[in-house]
Order: structure tokens, then sequence, then C-alpha cells
């Protein structure tokens, strides 16, 4: 790769919001590591990218898990030597609007373990090759489902809403956007957090073939604000932001 090329990973990649991502970005330039966990998928992923034109390629990342997580930070490290964008887009819902005193503890350890351990585990392994490639920037797919602000406002939608592990996670992911802006301010990585919205994709075990429900996006739509960021010069770092614009914490 040349030496003005981006080179950005996004876990989970392979289908719906990510893969969007993945595909515009290296429409626009950018170098793709397709992080997924599904060989196939990831592969077939970096064909119809490559066949578009654009440079990709696969990186076996299941975010759960520690040894495939340093594997691939060690072949980044050995390919390229260096980061300039990380999306953690991989996410998972286990629960779905069950009453928190009824959802078992075992979907909610899912929750985490994707939503918000496994986020933690890819950054604190890319950091290095973050520093080695900066300016550099982290984009923290989290939801507008883990918004405190909005889960408290009785004018807002998702004052109703109930998914205690979803919700906790993506909250916590909040966090961790907050807390790695701060330590990463000074040296030139950015981190911040989108929300794609309400999306048509196979999210959740819905069923992708059928129409999408009225209200929901397009997949182009969910992806926008993510890649927006991701193409951006903006320095600004520690933010929630949606196609709309701020979002409460
Ligand atoms: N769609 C929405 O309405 C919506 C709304 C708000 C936020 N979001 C967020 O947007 C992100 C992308 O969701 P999406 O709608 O594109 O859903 P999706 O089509 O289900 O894609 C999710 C991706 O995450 C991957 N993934 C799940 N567990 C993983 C793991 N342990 N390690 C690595 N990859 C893993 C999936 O791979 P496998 O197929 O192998 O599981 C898949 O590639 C998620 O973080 C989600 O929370 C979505």
């Amino acid at each position: 790769m040349s030496a003005n090329e981006v080179l950005t990973l996004i876990t989970g990649s392979d289908k719906g919001i990510g893969f969007e991502t993945a595909k515009e970005l290296a429409k626009a330039g950018q170098h793709v590591l397709i992080g997924a966990r599904n060989q196939v998928r990831g592969e077939s992923a970096v064909q119809a990218i490559r066949e578009a034109g654009g440079q990709a390629d696969f990186v076996q990342l299941d975010v759960t898990n520690a040894d495939q997580v340093q594997a691939a930070a060690k072949q980044i490290q050995a390919d390229y030597g260096h980061l300039n964008v990380l999306i953690n887009n991989a996410g998972i819902a286990a629960d779905a609007h069950q009453k928190p005193s009824e959802l078992s503890i075992d979907l909610i350890q899912q929750d985490f373990a994707v939503n918000f351990f496994g986020l933690i585990r890819v950054t604190q392994a890319m950091v290095p090759l973050l520093r080695a490639g900066q300016p550099a920037k982290i984009i923290n797919v989290t939801s507008n489902m883990g918004s405190f602000g909005l889960a408290t406002d009785p004018n807002s939608r998702f004052y109703q809403v109930s998914s205690l592990g979803y919700q906790a996670s993506k909250a916590a992911a909040n966090f961790a956007t907050v807390d790695f802006a701060k330590e990463l301010a000074d040296e030139g990585i950015t981190v911040n957090s989108v929300n794609p919205g309400w999306t048509a994709t196979g999210f959740g075990g819905r069923d992708e073939s059928k129409p999408a429900i009225p209200g929901m996006q397009s997949v182009a739509e969910g992806a926008a604000q993510i890649i927006k960021l991701a193409l951006s010069t903006d320095q600004t770092t520690g933010t929630f932001t949606e196609n709309a614009g701020k979002l409460p914490w």
C-alpha cells in the first residue's frame, strides 16, 4: 500500500452496516480490512470490494476470542505496521424486549461479551497500531438504545423500551468512548460513538428477505454517519452522533 493510503479495520464487516461501510470507504480510496468471524463470508466480502476496484483484505476476528484478536493485531503489524482507522462495529442483541425481572443473566452476559468486552479487547489490541498510524481514529458503533438521556426522557420513544442487556452493553460501550477519548486525546487519536439508527439488516435475527418494516432505514442510511466520520479530517473527539446530529449520552 502507498504511504498516504488510509488503512481501516472494521469488525463484523462481512455483512450489514459493517459491509456497507467497508464498501463505501474502499470506494473512497481507503484500504479496508474486513474483520469477520465467518471466513467464507469475510472472504466473499473482500472479493466483492476488489471486484468493484477497491482494496480489501480479510482478518479473522471473533471479538470474544482473545487469541484471535491478538493474532489479528500481529498480522496487521506484520503486513502494514500501523492502522489509521478502527471501526468497532461488531454487535449483537441477545435479548429482545424481555422484562428486566425475567431476563436471564446469560443473555445479558452474551450482549456484554460482544458489545462491550469485545470492543475493549479489540481497541486495546489495536491502540499500538493506531499510535503508529496517527492521526488516527476509533469509531464505536453503539446505539440510541444505549442513551441514558433518551431512556429517561418521557417524550422519547426510547422511554418505553426495555432490553436491559443490549441497552446496558451499548451504554457501557459509550463509556468506553468517553474514557478512551480522554486517554488518547493528546496522541492524535480521536474516539467517537455513532448510532446508525434502526436499519434494515439481519440484526437481532431479522429475516433480511422480508421487506423493511416502515420506519426502518436503508443500510446505506444506517452506515452514513460512520462513513462521514471515517472520511473526516476533523479532530473532534468524545462525541455521540447520528445522521441527524448530536445524541444525549
Ligand atoms: N440494525 C440496526 O437497527 C442497528 C441499530 C442501532 C445500532 N446497531 C449496531 O450496528 C452494528 C452493526 O449491526 P448490523 O445492523 O449491521 O447487524 P448485522 O447485520 O447482524 O451485523 C453484525 C455483524 O457483527 C458480527 N458479529 C457478531 N458477533 C461477533 C463476534 N463475536 N465477533 C466478531 N463479529 C461479530 C456479525 O457476524 P456473525 O454473522 O458472524 O455473527 C456481523 O458481521 C451493531 O453494533 C449494532 O448493535 C444496529
